[in-house]
């Protein structure tokens, strides 16, 4: 089975394969490699981004599209369980992309089906395509994904962002600063994950500029109402940390300022105009990472159409 569920369902040399395979997207993104297959986005929970660049990306490779973004219009509202859901879609498409707002949904899916499943996130867990997106932004900005100072800021404890790329990092050389408040504090978890593997990192609850100045990729989040039990204490934690314009003065002129998306207080609109602001830019990455991964998921050799390309570019030459 081909699916991407978890970013350990990746192991280096597929991520370096995805990274490459994007980066010919970004500069071919139009092809017709998906004629005849249809490819399912089922979203049990809003998303414009993720779900959006994925159907860019199954369109601008000749495929098509089915699903919903709003599972109150689905006989999910009737409660029909998300086996019956999934066993259904699956008698008609090639591939299905997900999200869901439970943990393991994205692999309960993959398990009950014989179609590939692309996690586009399961609540608190796993983003896979999100840390594809920002790696390829990383490794575009920094030339490198090897001794890389990055700085996660916000919701440590609920961002699936944070935790999917903090995890695809241990493959590389980096240092983590994590900046949140007790609340949203990087879960145990992933903290062992960093001593396991020998991942050196700081933890603070000031966001100060002697950490942005020391800082590559300076990581936001947003503090995600959508996952707290309590919204009294969602009312006290949400604004504790927004970055302004005028706390880049220092910075490295590599800084980079990555956020997955959708921003609430966490960035300023000052920060924008910076040259360091790179989240839009970031976001538009994720079309062509999930090019890359929708191509592996249904086991189309892209290094073939590489070559094809060339050559037709080249027989266009003569
Ligand atoms: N980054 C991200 O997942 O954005 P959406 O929720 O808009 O898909």
């Amino acid at each position: 089975m081909n699916s991407i569920v978890s970013i350990f369902d990746l192991d280096k040399d597929e991520i370096l394969g995805l990274l490459r395979n994007a980066s010919y997207f970004e500069a071919h993104p139009n092809h017709k490699i998906l004629d005849g297959k249809v490819i399912a986005t089922l979203f049990f929970e809003p998303s414009t981004r993720t779900r959006l660049s994925f159907e860019t990306a199954v369109n601008r490779l000749g495929g098509r599209v089915i699903g919903f973004s709003d599972p109150a219009a689905t006989s999910t509202s009737k409660g029909e369980t998300l086996k019956d859901t999934i066993k259904m879609v699956s008698n008609y498409v090639d591939l299905i992309i997900m999200r869901h707002y439970l943990e393991g949904a994205a692999r309960f899916a993959s398990e009950v089906t014989d179609v590939p499943v692309i996690n586009a996130g399961d609540g608190a867990h796993q983003h896979p395509s999100q840390t594809m997106l920002d790696l390829y932004s990383i490794y575009k900005t920094q030339g490198r994904l090897d001794d890389i100072t990055v700085t996660m800021v916000g919701d440590l404890k609920y961002g699936r962002t944070v935790h999917s790329l903090l995890q695809a990092l241990a493959h590389f050389r980096v240092r983590f600063n994590f900046i949140a408040c007790d609340e949203l504090r990087m879960p145990e978890e992933f903290r062992n994950f960093c001593d396991t593997h020998g991942i050196p990192y700081t933890e603070s609850t000031d966001f100060s500029t002697d950490i942005i100045d020391a800082t590559d990729i300076l990581y936001m989040t947003r503090v995600q109402r959508e996952r707290f039990a309590d919204l009294d204490e969602y009312e006290r934690v949400k604004d504790l940390y927004t970055l302004r314009a005028d706390m880049l003065s220092g910075a490295r002129p590599n800084l980079r300022i990555l956020h997955p998306l959708p921003r609430v207080n966490e960035i300023s609109q000052d920060v924008d105009d910076c040259p360091q602001a790179y989240y839009f830019q970031q976001a538009r990455n994720g079309l062509y990472a999930r090019q890359a991964m929708i191509c592996k998921c249904l086991g189309i050799n892209v290094e073939e159409l590489k070559n094809n390309t060339t050559a037709s570019v080249s027989m266009s030459k003569n």
